[in-house]
């Protein structure tokens, strides 16, 4: 058994874009952890959301740490704009980055935390020379490029094995998972070994924004600690 902090990351691709500020200021009051930037350049994923002015304009209406993930071509090129623009976390896809490690310490000499994410397809062993140099791994849940897709369930297996690769190799690393979780399969996520559960529609497409992220992170001890964790094998 493990007692672990779980913090709820809702993303802002589900809000209401011309009431930004209003959105973001109700998931705060209503007990959010992180806020969940979904960047995409419509050529590593079909679809164009946000830029650095955003993220900038974000920074201003929150003291929410804001967690920008990255799902564009070149990374590199932007990196320097999202720093400035007041990241917190800028997560960088395994599959967009040859140089993945050069990339890796771009992010942390601008002080920023590095985040490396994989797709659904992409096998955990990618992230394993890396993982010690990273403050957060994300695992997608989904296919990236859209909201309000189903969560994949062979991922929790995945999200079982990485838990393990943090924990065995001492990597100070948050486990982030993103993609299709609900209050349904939040504590199966949290169970597989997930420190940050991301969720966007569960939560802009409800009304009651407070008790969808009190749902997320399920039974707590009153003091900031959710659910006691018993971690699973992956051999079960
Ligand atoms: C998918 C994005 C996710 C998305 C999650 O490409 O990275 O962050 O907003 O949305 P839901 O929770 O609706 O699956
Ligand atoms: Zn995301």
């Amino acid at each position: 058994m493990a007692d672990r902090a779980v913090h709820i990351a809702p993303s802002i691709l589900s809000a209401d874009f011309a009431r930004l500020a209003e959105e973001v200021n109700r998931v705060e009051e209503g007990g959010a952890d992180l806020l969940h930037i979904d960047v995409m350049d419509g050529h590593f994923v079909p679809n164009l959301t946000i830029g650095p002015p955003i993220v900038e304009s974000l920074r201003k209406v929150t003291k929410l740490p804001l967690d920008v993930h990255l799902m564009i071509t070149d990374a590199d090129a932007f990196i320097a704009d999202f720093a400035e623009a007041g990241a917190d976390y800028l997560t960088v896809h395994v599959e967009a980055c040859p140089h993945l490690h050069r990339t890796v310490q771009a992010i942390k000499e601008r002080g920023v935390k590095a985040g490396v994410t994989l797709n659904p397809a992409t096998p955990l062993v990618s992230l394993e020379e890396i993982v010690r140099d990273v403050d957060l791994l994300l695992i997608m849940s989904v296919n990236p490029g859209f909201g309000g897709q189903q969560f994949i369930p062979s991922v929790l297996q995945k999200i079982v094995r990485a838990r393990q690769l943090i924990d065995q190799t001492k990597s100070h690393a948050l486990l982030e998972v993103d993609g299709g979780i609900k209050p349904e399969n939040a504590a199966q996520v949290i169970t597989a070994g997930a420190d940050i559960l991301v969720a966007g529609s569960a939560v802009f497409c409800g009304t009651d924004y407070a008790a969808t992220i009190a749902a997320l992170r399920g039974p707590s001890d009153g003091h900031g600690i959710s659910r006691t964790v018993k971690r699973v094998s992956s051999r079960q």
